[in-house]
């Protein structure tokens, strides 16, 4: 049995602002002047498409990262995390930082880029985004950085402006991640699902159907990811656009699903498979969406399962724990009409499931049991809440 590593859940739906505000006074003995925020998501389908100006189907979840915050009138900047304790003294000129601050500092270096005049802050971050959980935690962190520097200055962006700048300050922490995550950061609503088209950058609205018919649930496994620790997010980028190149097309997102056996003989066998990927996923993304629309669950969660196939057998970034839960999924799903994936990044991290609403109780039972007494698995399954 392995250990299930969720550190940082709060319970389900927990809202922390007067907390986090009241911890900013404890740990700075002062009071903040800002206090912003920025939701996880998980992703229904569409991964490793960003990059390759495909599509994705993200939902904004009801957990989120805050920080609470002051300027400070000292040449360095106090930053600390209630969750995991760690406290960090740097100045925000210095374009570098340890630990989570780094993210705040490469924030603020991109803003300072833009011309703006960057205090030092005093900034307190608290969240229920569990950190290496594949649920978009770091995008949450630049999100609500970048609107905290929006609250103490007093000058604001435009939320795409926002979303570009937090993929830039991802980037100059080491992972070349696509737009999604802070995309979605910046432009959820309530309620709804966003299919968005990472080449125009348009997000068409998908109402989450009623929770009668459709459930999700957060799969938790045992392992963790760190996608800025690993070369292996940036060689599998890499790798796609290689092939974009040698099959003289400006992205992934160009290949159609008619021209993928033609291109086999131009591409080295990994790359093949990443474009099969792609190509595949795509197709997947648009009908799922159109499916969570219908509220037609049987279909979504099909989609989902050939989406993981794909990931774990073409792309190669699933984990032995998310690909069992699949198998017993899949074993199963004639009788429960449902389906789940490993979501995000991929290397650990979390999945998603999707079900009936009204067997959702059961069907996380038997899950849950069929895991544990098959796999030797702890697998943890939290209901995903809209934002
Ligand atoms: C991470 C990245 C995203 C995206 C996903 C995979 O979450 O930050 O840009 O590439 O992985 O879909």
């Amino acid at each position: 049995m392995v250990g299930v590593r969720m550190d940082g859940w709060a319970p389900e739906g927990a809202r922390m602002h007067g907390n986090t505000l009241q911890l900013f006074r404890h740990a700075f003995h002062r009071d903040a002047a800002a206090l912003a925020s920025a939701p996880g998501r998980i992703n229904l389908i569409g991964d490793h498409t960003d990059y390759n100006d495909g599509f994705v189907l993200p939902l904004a979840l009801n957990r989120q990262l805050e920080i609470a915050a002051a300027s400070s009138d000292i040449a360095s900047s106090r930053i600390h995390s209630t969750n995991t304790g760690e406290r960090y003294t740097l100045s925000l000129r210095s374009e570098s930082g340890e630990g989570f601050a780094r993210y705040v500092a490469a924030v603020a270096y991109e803003l300072r880029a833009l011309g703006w005049d960057v205090p030092e802050v005093d900034a307190l971050v608290r969240s229920d985004i569990p950190v290496g959980a594949g649920l978009a935690s770091s995008a949450a962190l630049c999100v609500a950085a970048a609107t905290m520097f929006e609250k103490l200055t007093g000058r604001s962006l435009l939320p795409l402006e926002k979303a570009k700048l937090c993929q830039r300050a991802e980037h100059r922490c080491g992972t070349p991640c696509g737009i999604m995550d802070m995309f979605v950061a910046t432009h959820a609503r309530p309620g709804c699902a966003m299919l968005l088209d990472c080449r125009s950058l348009e997000a068409r609205y998908v109402p989450m159907p009623a929770k009668q018919t459709l459930a999700l649930f957060i799969v938790g496994t045992s392992a963790q990811h760190a996608l800025a620790d690993e070369g292996a997010y940036a060689s599998r980028r890499r790798l796609c656009e290689q092939a974009a190149v040698k099959l003289g097309v400006n992205a992934l997102r160009d290949v159609t699903t008619a021209k993928l056996e033609s291109a086999r003989s131009l591409l080295t066998d990994d790359e093949f498979r990443c474009v099969r990927h792609v190509v595949t996923e795509n197709d997947r993304t648009l009908r799922a969406a159109e499916a969570l629309g219908a509220g037609d669950v049987a279909t979504l969660g099909r989609l989902m399962v050939e989406s993981h196939e794909s990931l774990r057998g073409d792309f190669r970034v699933s984990w032995p724990a998310m690909d069992a839960v699949v198998a017993l999924v899949r074993a199963n799903q004639p009788d429960l009409g449902y389906g789940a994936r490993m979501t995000g990044a991929g290397f650990g991290g979390s999945g998603v499931l999707a079900c009936r609403g009204d067997v959702a109780a059961d069907i996380r039972q038997i899950v849950m049991s069929l895991a544990a007494s098959r796999l030797g698995e702890a697998i943890t399954l939290e209901r995903a809440e809209p934002f």
